[in-house]
């Protein structure tokens, strides 16, 4: 059993995630309850609740409910989820007007038989199952209506680089019974155009897992990232023996190569195998919590980007 998140904000979702996989909840309903905050199981005992992607302060980490709109001022997210079992995956982007995406993601992948729906056709598949669909103006918080407000949007996207983004949260368990599920969630870059479509439902890019392998997950500037499907590439090097850390540097690396070091992009990896055993590697300052069950612990690791020296 173990679990690990994306930036330090998803320290409550880890949490979360503990206490549903030590009660022996499977990874999948785990990942989409700890990141929606809503569970429908009766023979897991009561959890106290917390809310991620329908918290509207949550969207402050551009994730969700709250999170920053496109440039014409609409919310438009995308979510995922992969269970390692072969086939299971569902996602949607583009979505308007739902708090909680990684729901309807998981309905994707549980009952349609698509696997990945995008804008009004997302939205009209998550009301036949039963989502309401809200007006805009409820999906934005207060802070994300004034920074739509007040931001010079020629200057943002001239200075994206610059910006810092905690962007995706992506979270990976593995539970008592060895399954192993990852889910991810984001409203996007602040400010695009509208329809963009970052690498967080794309599969092998933002998130993928294999049974008996492992899982990863991506975040950073998902433009740049669905180009080199970084979660593909790690999962594929821990099924060829590499740890998971092994796997995540050794594909920073590539990509780092590949771009030239000074020139990479925001970029963050997290994984995670059957054993337990976490990974992570990044170009910027990237904070992750990991569950450890050996010491029974959810704790902030910081990871820092390597030096070009080094390279
Ligand atoms: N990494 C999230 C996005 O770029 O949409």
């Amino acid at each position: 059993m173990a679990a690990v998140g994306t930036w330090s904000f998803s320290q409550p979702a880890v949490d979360r995630l503990r206490s549903l996989i030590t009660s022996g909840c499977h990874a999948t309903d785990a990942v989409e309850e700890a990141m929606a905050g809503w569970l429908k199981m009766t023979q897991i005992k009561f959890h106290p609740s917390v809310e991620m992607e329908n918290d509207p302060e949550t969207g402050r980490h551009i994730v969700g409910r709250g999170g920053f709109p496109n440039s014409e001022g609409v919310l438009e997210c995308d979510a995922a989820i992969m269970q390692g079992t072969a086939g299971k995956f569902g996602a949607v982007a583009a979505l308007r007007g739902i708090g909680t995406p990684i729901r309807v993601a998981r309905k994707v992948m549980d009952r349609s038989p698509h696997s990945l729906l995008v804008g009004d056709g997302a939205a009209i598949f998550a009301r036949e199952q039963g989502f309401s669909i809200e007006p805009n103006d409820s999906m934005l918080s207060v802070h994300s209506t004034k920074a739509y407000e007040v931001t010079n949007l020629q200057e943002y996207l001239e200075n994206r680089q610059k910006a810092s983004g905690h962007d995706t949260l992506g979270l990976i368990a593995l539970d008592k019974m060895g399954n192993i599920t990852v889910g991810v969630s984001t409203s996007g870059a602040p400010f695009k155009s509208p329809g963009r479509v970052g690498d967080s439902p794309i599969p092998g890019s933002g998130l993928y897992a294999e049974h008996m392998v492992g899982a990863a997950a991506a975040t950073g500037d998902g433009d740049r990232i669905m180009c080199y499907c970084p979660s593909f590439q790690i999962v594929q090097l821990m099924k060829q023996g590499s740890s998971p850390n092994e796997a995540c540097c050794a594909v920073l690396k590539d990509i780092r190569r590949r771009t030239f070091p000074e020139k990479c992009f925001e970029l963050g990896l997290i994984a995670l195998n059957m054993k337990g055993e976490v990974g992570a590697a990044s170009t910027v300052e990237f904070p992750y919590v990991f569950w450890d069950m050996e010491n029974d612990s959810v704790e902030i690791r910081v990871q820092l980007p390597p030096s070009n020296k080094n390279e």
